[in-house]
């Protein structure tokens, strides 16, 4: 039996997750008392104005954990492993390290029974570990689009059977991403670790949210099921354009 993580004991129920990629956000979703911070390679689009996270490198995802793991007081800090820097169980470890040293608690690597023996190194090497089931932003191009998981009933058990495996491989959480509610609400009820759901439907632990699409910052896409709760774009917009006026 793998013992409870001891990040665990900061989060709540439920959990409140939001993306991170700088200070001042981190630091202002610190202060709202957010739970669990991630920085995600969703940087590569909502931040750097790539067409998906395959772009994103290592040493990008160093430089971001450092500059929200400065700023982080309370929450979980968690940094994304990004694309191919973990093909193997040693190159998983070696990288999520780096990570680690920049600042973050855990990281988070994409997949199920692919990846439970790179899962069992992190575990061996001592570093937490964020699962990522459903939608694997990673494998876009492979896949030819995003599209939601677990329709079919031999979709829907693959994912809660890789839920369990990476529970017991040691995972301190998972991040449920469009996922049929009903085998959210099934992988929920499977393991003892809290699902984190993002276009899941309201039956995991908690929810995750990327930031620019909770405060309104990146107004060109916004995805289907985002609820936005501000309007920073628009009051940015106002700023410059009263800027340009004046000096006019
Ligand atoms: O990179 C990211 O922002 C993520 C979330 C969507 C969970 O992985």
């Amino acid at each position: 039996m793998i013992p409870e993580s001891p990040l665990l004991s900061r989060l709540g129920a439920p959990v409140s997750a939001i993306t991170a990629y700088d200070y001042p956000t981190a630091r202002l979703a610190d202060e709202a008392g957010i739970q669990l911070i991630l920085v995600g390679d969703s940087l590569g689009m909502v931040v750097a104005g790539l067409p998906d996270t395959t772009g994103v490198t290592l040493a990008q995802m160093a430089y971001h954990t450092e500059m929200v793991s400065r700023a982080v007081k309370s929450a979980v800090v968690v940094a994304d492993l990004p694309y191919r820097t973990y093909n193997t169980p040693g190159e998983t470890v070696r990288n999520a390290r780096s990570l680690i040293d920049a600042g973050a608690d855990a990281v988070k690597l994409e997949g199920g029974l692919d990846q439970i023996e790179k899962v069992e190194a992190l575990s061996a090497a001592g570093i937490p570990l964020m699962g990522h089931l459903g939608m694997l932003p990673q494998r876009v191009r492979e896949e030819g689009g995003y599209k939601k998981k677990g329709r079919s009933r031999e979709e829907a058990d693959e994912i809660v059977e890789a839920a369990r495996a990476l529970e017991r491989a040691g995972a301190f959480a998972l991040v449920l991403e469009s996922v049929m509610p009903t085998v959210a609400e099934r992988v929920t009820a499977a393991v003892g670790i809290p699902t984190i759901g993002i276009g899941s439907g309201e039956n995991c632990s908690g929810q995750i949210r990327v930031f620019h699409d909770v405060v309104g910052a990146y107004p060109w896409f916004v995805p289907p099921f985002a609820k936005t709760y501000a309007n920073v774009a628009g009051e940015m917009r106002k700023g410059l354009e009263a800027y340009a006026r004046e000096l006019r």
